[in-house]
């Protein structure tokens, strides 16, 4: 097959006229040109829903924006991460040292590495960080609260994350403060891999990766060999039925895990206190029933992600919404639309902290994607973010978003980069 002709475009009439093969077109969404309005992505994504639900676009992907195809594709289809050419969508040729993070894998690889790295993300593993994410968060509060102003990015939703993933790598606390901003500008690669960012940007995303790269190594050689329990020693030392992983793996699993986790969290952190702080009644019933802080976060995830879609390439025919998309079709789930699905949710624009509690039966929503590469780090998130946003609400009242409108940050992912804000203590 020629390269020119992506196999899943239609080259001739028939294709069109036998109602098998939708009319491409971006349908006003050009998602690959970051055209996407960050302060309100949910309109466009619920006008396509409405009019293009399985939609081709004109560079060859299919978008998936109704709940029942993205479960489909996500839980029920082959599908996988990579084309049948072994190569990524929108890679030309094989790169051998890119996308060994298993986010890029496809099985046996992806079982491998998977395996592996969850030994340290058990439930009893992350559960056991939560005094420190508790102490962490009361030091970072008490430091803001006779102020009675604050940023709750600068403040709360990016320390949290960013302390807690040096503790839990053992990355030294003179250290932190480079290793953090290294992460930040290695994860706004992402967008320059999506074709954002100027020279400059792709300059600083090079310079941290190399840190990175160079920091990891000399933390790796420094714990082998010894009988540590931090995340790199238990990385290093994952053992399963004789595998281990190699030092490119472990590279790739280490800096992974990081774009990864930290500027998701500091998104659904910032993104969801900027929601209850616009819904007064929603941030009053969780200050009343602490006990909601579960539900809450599930619904700050279901609401105002901080990811709005993740990529599959299908493995055979399948068929969506009555149109069949063929094999090695690279195909977007765009979850942030289908989190909003009314054909799933019961009034889905309406923020309720109440949605999720235990017996109301709520549809689980697609923030973390959904199987085999179903997030790994979602127990870390929630923790996270059920200290930090259910001890702010608790200590603090009264707030006020100083900003009408959020200020994004550069990264790929629904990002705020600054939420100043005023507020008062609670009274003990
Ligand atoms: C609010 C925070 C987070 C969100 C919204 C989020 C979301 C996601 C999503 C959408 C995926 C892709 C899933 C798919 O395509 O089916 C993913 C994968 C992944 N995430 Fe997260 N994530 C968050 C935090 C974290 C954290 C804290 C970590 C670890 C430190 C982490 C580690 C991973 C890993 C390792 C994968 C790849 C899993 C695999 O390929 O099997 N994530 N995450």
């Amino acid at each position: 097959m020629s390269d020119a002709v992506p196999r899943h475009i239609p080259t001739d009439e028939s294709a069109n006229a036998d109602g098998h093969t939708p009319e491409p077109g971006w349908y006003g969404l050009e998602f690959n040109d970051r055209n996407v309005q960050l302060e309100d992505p949910y309109s466009q994504f619920r006008e396509l829903r409405e009019s293009q639900p399985v939609n081709l676009t004109p560079d060859g992907a299919w978008r998936l924006s109704r709940y029942a195809d993205v479960h489909k594709l996500l839980r029920n289809v082959p599908c996988g991460m990579r084309r049948h050419n072994g190569l990524l969508p929108g890679q030309e040729v094989e790169d051998p040292g890119a996308g060994v993070f298993m986010l890029l894998q496809d099985p046996p690889n992806h079982t491998r590495l998977r395996k592996l790295v969850s030994k340290a993300f058990t439930p009893r593993a992350i559960e056991g960080w939560r005094p420190r994410v508790e102490a962490i968060t009361h030091t970072l509060l008490d430091r803001v609260a006779r102020a009675g102003t604050m940023d709750l990015v600068a403040d709360l939703a990016l320390p949290v994350p960013a302390t807690l993933i040096c503790e839990m790598l053992g990355v030294p606390a003179e250290d932190q403060g480079k290793f953090t901003q290294w992460t930040t500008d290695a994860t706004h690669g992402l967008a320059v891999v999506r074709g954002g960012g100027d020279d400059e940007t792709r300059q600083r995303v090079e310079t941290a990766a190399v840190s990175l790269l160079g920091y990891f190594n000399e933390l790796i050689a420094e714990r082998r060999g010894k009988d540590s329990d931090d995340l790199l020693s238990t990385l290093i030392t994952a053992e399963e039925e004789g595998e281990k992983l190699s030092e490119v793996e472990l590279l790739s699993q280490s800096i992974g895990l990081l774009i990864a986790g930290f500027e998701t969290t500091i998104g659904l952190i910032g993104n969801g206190l900027t929601t209850l702080i616009r819904n007064r009644d929603e941030i009053q019933k969780l200050r009343s029933h602490p006990e909601l802080i579960e539900s809450a976060v599930e619904e700050c995830l279901r609401y105002s992600g901080p990811i709005l879609a993740t990529v599959r390439v299908l493995h055979a025919d399948a068929e969506f919404g009555g149109y069949v998309i063929p094999d090695d079709s690279e195909v977007v789930a765009l979850v942030a639309a289908a989190n909003r699905d009314p054909e799933a949710f019961d009034d889905p624009e309406r923020f309720d902290v109440r949605r999720y509690e235990k017996d109301k039966g709520a549809s689980p929503h697609f923030s973390f994607g959904g199987g085999t590469h179903f997030c790994l780090g979602a127990h870390l998130a929630r923790l996270e973010t059920q200290i930090a946003i259910g001890s702010i609400v608790s200590r603090f009242d009264n707030f006020e978003l100083l900003d009408d409108e959020t200020e994004w940050g550069r990264s790929l992912f629904r990002v705020p980069a600054r939420i100043p804000v005023t507020f008062s203590e609670s009274p003990a």
